[in-house]
């Protein structure tokens, strides 16, 4: 297939770009830095340059692909959110996705299928509920953010485009994400969970998100929303405890809330809090995960081998 892809220099993207590669498809990278996709990714994959807010002669390369994939945004945890911020973490996901709607709607012969990242967030957050694709968008920051951002993917399908919005959870590999982040103070034995613990993590190893995106590229029949998340969700504290036994470390000091809304503001609320999110469609589907239990995730990144897909 020729697939088209916004974000592909990011931590989700290289291992997918990587991935598709290999697997013998033809990769145009959309991107604000070409120079990054050939450091990255190498000459296998072409770079053109966009920057995700303005019409150019990167649309010329929409005519006549197969598939788009859409994993641009300005990183969500990347800093304190001021207003600025905020609106640009909007701006980025949101724009850019109208501008990919809108030329797949110019192109004289259309990708058949665009798959657009959403998140979890989708749902909002609650200690008790279980949310599937059936249900209906929350009402906080994240919520809102998700429900624009899939309603501007979701203008390609006036144009006979198959799309797919993925409500990604939180993306595991030790080479970026939040796992990332996470590692060092348990490596330093001060590792423990985000208070109050009880909050729900939805999760899943990048080696099922890479193939998930793979398996509905193969599977015409399904279209619409798809939670991207392990079967095995867990709370923070069973998370931190799971972490603490793959790495060998005690999970004992919480992070209080109160620390990180001093650190991080109003972003500290969406690691306090959680949703316990179900991968429905996947599973009736028969998606085979290969990593559905945290525990065997985990082990598979610290048990001594590197990152099955690290570049
Ligand atoms: N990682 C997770 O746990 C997770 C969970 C849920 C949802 N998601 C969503 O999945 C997508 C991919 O996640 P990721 O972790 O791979 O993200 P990432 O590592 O931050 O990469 C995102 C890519 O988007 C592009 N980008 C960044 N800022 C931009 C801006 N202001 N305007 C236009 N493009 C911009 C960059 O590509 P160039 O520099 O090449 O342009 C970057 O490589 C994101 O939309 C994210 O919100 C991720």
């Amino acid at each position: 297939m020729n697939i088209v892809v916004t974000g592909g220099t990011g931590f989700v993207g290289r291992a997918l770009c990587a991935t598709l590669s290999r697997s013998g498809h033809h990769i145009v990278i959309l991107t604000r830095n070409a120079g990054a996709v050939l450091r990255v990714l190498g000459t296998n994959i072409t770079a053109v340059t966009w920057n995700g807010r303005d019409p150019g002669t990167w649309e010329e390369s929409l005519q006549g692909t197969d598939a788009v994939i859409n994993l641009a945004g300005e990183p969500i945890a990347a800093g304190r959110w001021t207003k600025e911020r905020k609106q640009l973490i909007v701006d980025s996901r949101v724009n850019a996705t109208q501008l990919l709607a809108h030329a797949i709607s110019r192109a004289s012969s259309r990708p058949r299928v665009f798959i657009s990242a959403s998140g979890v967030g989708y749902y909002g957050t609650s200690p008790d509920r279980r949310f599937d694709e059936r249900d209906g968008p929350g009402s906080d920051f994240f919520a809102d953010l998700c429900r624009s951002w899939e309603g501007a993917a979701l203008a390609a399908q006036s144009y006979n485009t198959r799309v797919l919005c993925l409500r990604i959870g939180m993306v595991l590999d030790k080479e970026g994400g939040a796992l990332a982040k996470m590692v060092p103070p348990f490596r330093a034995f001060v590792g423990g969970p985000i208070t109050p613990g009880s909050q729900w993590v939805s999760w899943i190893h990048r080696v099922d998100l890479v193939g998930l995106i793979e398996w509905v590229l193969a599977h015409e029949q399904i279209a619409g929303p798809v939670n991207v998340v392990a079967p095995g969700t867990v709370t923070m504290k069973e998370f931190c405890a799971t972490l603490g036994a793959a790495l060998k470390r005690p999970s004992w000091l919480p992070v209080p809330g109160f620390a990180l809304r001093l650190a991080f503001g109003e972003l500290a609320s969406f690691m306090t809090t959680g949703q316990q999110v179900i991968p429905k469609v996947a599973l009736d589907n028969g998606y085979p995960f290969r990593y559905p239990q945290l525990e065997f995730a985990l082990q598979s990144l610290f048990a001594g081998r590197g990152s099955e897909l690290a570049l």
